[in-house]
């Protein structure tokens, strides 16, 4: 069995890294395709030399663009790469264009599909996100649903249920092995001049938060009615689409420490003891689920309604005053609340089950 593992972002590489690993460790058949998606080093070597990954064998050096020129450029190149490795199945992970170009690619030279991730909605089609979720979906073979809920909702968009397996996601499996690194290394409180459980953590790059001039000034000012409010710093590892809008707007971010995106390590460090997260990341309302940390999300919706079921995280949206009053909610929050994403062995449940189906079907 040959496995083309595809990704492009910053979440798909930490992501798909205990599937790596899983590769590694049992000698498997397998190359990684890069599609340059997010490319400065921040937002992408960083986590390869981190999380210890093997480097891409391809990297297509997407970059920026339009939604359609990026997906479009990928989805030839990606075809390109098939054509000439034929591997027996491709791996993709989450809702970013490179996954849909991934999935796309693979689906047209009858490749099978893996989608990890799968089954998540946010039932806003507004979203680039949600149709590139839906659309992979509905064209892979092998959905890895992270929870049960995720599982009922492919159900309920009749895909067969033999397609379907609940792993867990594989986000769990990353926090806990680098929780430990993360919480020996005390280099990011020094440097940042601040004690644990004494700040907020913010993160938003969200193309409908940060793109819409009234909706990111608003949700800058009800960081400066927390700030106001709360006088602790609110520290803000700032992603490169929101540093070139808030350029172009000309914001000020007056209460906001605004610093580089930072590693893995630092940053899951900064997460386990921010005394609440406001954020509008998939992967950072699951990483605050899984640590404990009360999570304010600003959006008016999210794909990851678990979080909502056990009281981890509150929908602020992008109004000041509720982004006050969510905040207050969330401080007081009992943190007591059980993980639902899984044990942390998704990655080598995804790569067993890979390895059965590959056995059964070959008549091994
Ligand atoms: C993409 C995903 C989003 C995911 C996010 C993770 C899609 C439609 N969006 O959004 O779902 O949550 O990644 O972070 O696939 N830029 C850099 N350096 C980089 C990457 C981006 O400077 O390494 C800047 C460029 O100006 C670029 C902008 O950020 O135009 C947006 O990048 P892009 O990959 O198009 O979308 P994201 O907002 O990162
Ligand atoms: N992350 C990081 N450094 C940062 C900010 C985020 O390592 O400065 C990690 C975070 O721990 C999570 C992932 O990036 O695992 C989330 O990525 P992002 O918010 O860009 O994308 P999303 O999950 O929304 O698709």
């Amino acid at each position: 069995m040959k496995i083309s593992i595809i990704l492009g972002t910053r979440p798909e590489i930490i992501k798909m890294s205990p599937i790596i690993k899983e590769c590694e460790r049992r000698g498997l058949k397998y190359f990684i395709l890069h599609s340059g998606q997010h490319y400065t080093y921040n937002m992408d070597k960083i986590f390869f030399e981190q999380l210890h990954l093997p480097d891409a064998k391809y990297n297509l050096d997407t970059g920026p663009g339009t939604h359609a020129e990026q997906t479009g450029k990928m989805l030839i190149m990606i075809e390109t790469i098939l054509k000439k490795e034929t591997p027996d199945i491709v791996l993709v992970e989450g809702d970013t264009n490179t996954v849909l170009a991934g999935a796309l690619a693979a689906s047209k030279l009858h490749i099978k599909i893996g989608h990890v991730e799968a089954g998540l909605r946010s039932y806003d089609m507004s979203m680039p996100e949600e149709i590139n979720r839906i659309l992979t979906d509905h064209c892979s073979n092998i959905l890895f649903a992270p929870t049960n809920k995720s599982k009922d909702i492919l159900l309920e968009e009749n895909i067969s249920e033999d397609k379907i397996f609940v792993t867990g996601n594989t986000i769990v499996d990353v926090v806990y092995q680098n929780l430990k690194k993360a919480t020996k290394n005390s280099d990011i409180f020094n440097d940042l001049g601040i004690e644990r459980g004494e700040y907020f953590l913010l993160t938003l790059h969200r193309e409908e938060n940060v793109d819409d001039y009234k909706r990111l000034r608003k949700i800058l000012y009800g960081m400066k009615l927390l700030s106001n409010e709360f006088e602790i710093p609110i520290i803000y590892p700032i992603h490169p689409r929101t540093k070139k809008m808030i350029n172009r707007f000309g914001f000020h971010t007056n209460g906001i420490n605004l610093i580089e995106p930072l590693d893995y390590i630092k940053f899951l460090q900064l997460e386990s003891y921010a005394s609440i997260i406001l954020t509008d990341s998939g992967g950072v309302q699951e990483e605050a689920c899984v640590l404990g940390i009360p999570c304010v999300t600003l959006r008016e919706n999210t794909e990851r309604p678990e979080t909502l079921d056990v009281g981890s995280n509150i929908l602020a949206g992008s109004d000041p005053e509720r982004i006050l009053e969510c905040s207050k909610l969330m401080l007081n929050r009992d943190n007591k609340w059980e993980n639902p994403f899984g044990d942390g062995n998704a990655g080598k449940r995804i790569i067993d089950l890979l390895n059965n189906l590959w056995c059964i079907n070959n008549g091994n």
